[in-house]
């Protein structure tokens, strides 16, 4: 069925691979803000990188906070990211956020993610083909995670089966609670151990962390840790399956990689751009009439932040559909901006380039099998379906 900007709906199609950008560059001509559809629903779709980048700093307009507490809530519980009061976000964010950049994480980064990377490319044994989601991408960030936080490694099966139960909450909210009370029956005594013996891993880092004598609650604790699945494990799990379906469908480029390291860096940045796994995010307008750009907006409506837009603005990027990991990277909003912006920026990109260094030491000539399954699609969780590949040696 041909995606038109009257009938599409940004929730219910899956807008494969270029569908989205055509339609997303149709929005962006029709100026800063757009009527669009999402969930049956009508809403706006804001494509431009200028008018984003403001609409994600007017906290009054669309509080960021709103659809979090609708979506994420009911499963994560409290945690900052649905905060509706801006003085507490900031305090809990700072308490909770710095662990990530911790010096538990560079030693982490520096010495074991490469191991990580390894030790899923070894498991692929003597196969010559198979699935880089299901063997990869969807795996690498989830251990990332627990190793991060120091689980003990004979429970990780387990700990991931919780976490996709509660990203699973909207299809069955029973087994959700169910995994939210037996995560937190996991995590209490790991907590306790480390208050009194604190080790380097991100769990002591985040039990010891005190701003003006304020320390983090277990609660909080706990509903921080849940909050990394979403944030942290789905949106680099999308991220990287974008980048290896791009790398792997421009003739070439795998090869680029494999006989050039130094372009690592530059693929994750194009990469994130390209095809970023947030491809739309949408935000709920306040709770009474309000404008954007001269738009008139319905109490609680729906606005969608494009960033897929954004990204393939050609006011910021020159032929903005051709996939270029040489090209110049102006400041784009992959990662946010304003109160909200991510704070796991620097880990993701950092997680991508390892995973991406080590993939192309190890599997040097790959094939990619099912391009139609490889293609990113849906909106705002994007990637690819299946990454099926043969590989020659
Ligand atoms: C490629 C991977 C990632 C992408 C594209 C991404 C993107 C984003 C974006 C666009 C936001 C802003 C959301 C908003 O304005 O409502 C955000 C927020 C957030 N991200 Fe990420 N992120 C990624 C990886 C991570 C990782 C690895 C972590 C954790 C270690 C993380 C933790 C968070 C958290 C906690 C927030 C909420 C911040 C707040 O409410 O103050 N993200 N991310």
């Amino acid at each position: 069925m041909t995606l038109t900007p009257q009938t599409a709906d940004f929730a219910l199609d899956d807008m494969p691979g270029q569908a989205l950008h055509d339609l997303l560059h149709v929005f962006r001509e029709r100026g800063p803000i757009a009527p669009a559809r999402f969930l049956g629903l009508p809403c706006h779709i804001i494509t431009g990188d200028a008018a984003l980048g403001a609409a994600f700093q007017d906290d009054f307009t669309f509080p960021g906070h709103r659809m979090y507490q609708a979506s994420f809530e009911p499963a994560i519980g409290a945690s900052f990211i649905s905060d509706p009061d801006a003085a507490s976000h900031l305090r809990y964010r700072k308490l909770a956020t710095p662990a990530f950049r911790s010096r538990a994480v560079s030693r982490f980064e520096q010495t074991d993610l490469a191991a990580l990377a390894h030790e899923l490319v070894d498991a692929l044994g003597e196969r010559d083909e198979f699935d880089l989601v299901t063997e990869f991408t969807a795996r690498f960030p989830y251990l990332v995670i627990t190793r991060l936080l120091g689980l003990p490694r004979e429970r990780e099966e387990e700990f991931h089966a919780w976490a996709f139960a509660l990203l699973a909450f909207r299809d069955d909210p029973e087994r959700a609670m169910d995994a939210r009370r037996e995560l937190s029956a996991f995590l209490a005594p790991v907590v306790e151990e480390r208050r009194r013996a604190p080790r380097e891993d991100v769990i002591s880092e985040l039990v010891h962390s005190e701003i003006d004598g304020r320390r983090l609650t277990d609660d909080e604790i706990f509903s921080h840790i849940r909050l990394l699945f979403p944030t942290g494990g789905e949106t680099t799990h999308g991220a990287l399956g974008n980048l290896l379906y791009a790398l792997l469908a421009h003739e070439g480029e795998w090869k680029q990689i494999v006989s050039n390291p130094h372009r690592i860096e530059g693929a994750v940045l194009e990469g994130l751009r390209w095809e970023t796994p947030i491809a739309v995010l949408p935000r709920l307008s306040r709770s009474e009439p309000v404008s954007f750009e001269g738009t008139p907006l319905d109490p609680d409506s729906w606005v969608l932040f494009a960033v897929a837009g954004a990204n393939r603005d050609p006011a910021l990027f020159k032929d903005p559909d051709r996939f270029d990991p040489d090209r110049e990277q102006p400041a784009n909003l992959v990662f946010g901006r304003g109160a909200k912006s991510c704070p796991g920026l620097h880990l993701a990109r950092r997680n991508m380039a390892v995973a991406l260094a080590v993939l192309a030491e190890r599997l040097q000539d790959l094939e990619l099998l099912d391009t139609e399954a490889a293609v990113p699609r849906r909106t705002v969780l994007r990637s690819p379906t299946a990454l099926r590949v043969r590989r020659r040696s």
